[in-house]
């Protein structure tokens, strides 16, 4: 940590320099509390292309040497989803706090050695749930908590995108994860944040065209149905083999239906909708005013004001000892109800209790 006469500045290493790169950007650009000072890839190519945007980042291939360095106090993790795991137990042991995208795991073996760790060491970690701190789900979430839509009765959230890029990219998204754990954790999160704990699941799950020409293991389009602990109802769908249509729905959105109003977020076109108490309707369009923060004025889809918003939120976290959201327990019980949620679609839709799950974990 170092300290300016103004503020105290945590540094922040990341490891996996595709979508990690945009963290290194976001946290050299944007924020106030954090900064970027070093990044690892075992792939030198994204190692030059990431020294060529961020040229005052020391980089390496070796993940421990990273973690050995004094000036990194918060690690980043942008890895294959099923390296999350051990690289957070290793950073959590060389002393340091924790980034970790979504999703945290996808094995109940790994959260449950993730969480130990985190107790052995008292090290903290923040999931980087991108959509809870994109502008239009924030000016969202600002205005449910004062009340705007009243009793909240029904959450509605979906995660749409056609991914053979992603395929052709990543090829480890086809057999080593399920789309459960990367594409639906953003709506899932959603219901989880606004419903708080979820006490059962029921699913139903296919396969796409597209997932079955790349050969997907698991399924890609699933609907579900959230029955909460104090008993509100939610649903979500999440589909990555689509044509997309985005005309007729933005890739998220997540619509609140309460008993004073109603609310929807949008991403990528960053608008927010909502009811006046009179029941006018207002739209607020954010786009233009926003996209250079949080597109750096490139195509939809970048996450460069996300990650800056929840790194900031995350080291002033540290910096204060005040909690944030989602933390580490959190975290975890939102990974339960992904897992539970892959359990009952890979049932035919039985109901899953998430109950006997948490019981193997906490
Ligand atoms: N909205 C979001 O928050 C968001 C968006 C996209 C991806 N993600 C998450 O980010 C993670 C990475 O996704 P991606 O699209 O960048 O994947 P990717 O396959 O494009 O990149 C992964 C990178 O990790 C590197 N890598 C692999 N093993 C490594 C190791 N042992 N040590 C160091 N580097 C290693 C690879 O060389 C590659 O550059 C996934 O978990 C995904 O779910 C989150």
């Amino acid at each position: 940590m170092s300290n300016t006469a103004s503020q105290p500045l945590l540094g922040l290493g990341v490891v996996g320099l595709h979508e990690g790169t945009t963290m290194l950007v976001a946290a050299s650009t944007r924020t106030t509390h954090i900064r970027a000072v070093a990044g690892c890839d075992t792939n030198p190519d994204k190692i030059a292309s990431a020294r060529t945007r961020c040229p005052q980042v020391w980089f390496t291939d070796d993940y421990a040497a990273m973690l050995d360095r004094d000036d990194v106090d918060v690690v980043s993790i942008f890895t294959p989803d099923e390296l999350h795991g051990r690289q957070i137990v290793q950073a959590f042991e060389a002393g340091k706090h924790v980034i970790c995208t979504k999703p945290i795991v996808n094995t109940i073996e790994d959260a449950q050695r993730v969480l130990q760790a985190s107790k052995t060491t008292g090290r903290r970690l923040l999931v980087g749930q991108s959509t809870r701190f994109f502008e239009s789900f924030a000016c969202q979430r600002a205005d449910f908590e004062q009340g705007a839509v009243g009793e909240l009765e029904l959450v509605d959230a979906h995660y749409t995108h056609r991914m053979d890029w992603f395929y052709d990219k990543s090829p480890w998204a086809v057999n080593t994860t399920d789309w459960v754990f990367l594409g639906l954790s953003h709506p899932v999160d959603l219901i989880r944040w606004y419903l708080g704990p979820i006490a059962s699941v029921h699913a139903l799950g296919t396969r796409t065209a597209l997932a079955r020409r790349y050969g997907v293991a698991g399924f890609d389009l699933y609907t579900v149905n959230f029955t909460a602990a104090d008993g509100r109802i939610g649903r979500c769908m999440g589909n990555y083999g689509l044509h997309e249509l985005p005309r007729a729905r933005n890739a998220i959105e997540l619509m609140l239906y309460g008993s004073a109003g109603s609310s929807l977020a949008q991403y990528h076109d960053m608008r927010y909708l909502c009811t006046k108490p009179d029941g006018t309707e207002c739209l607020q369009d954010m786009l233009y005013a926003k996209r250079e923060y949080y597109f750096n004025n490139e195509v939809h889809g970048m996450h460069y004001g996300e990650f800056a918003n929840y790194a900031d939120s995350f080291a002033r976290g540290i910096l204060a000892d005040h909690p944030c959201s989602p933390e580490l327990e959190e975290g975890i019980e939102t990974f339960i109800v992904m897992e539970a949620i892959r359990q009952s679609a890979a049932d035919g839709g039985r109901v899953i209790e998430i109950a006997p799950l948490l019981k193997q974990i906490f």
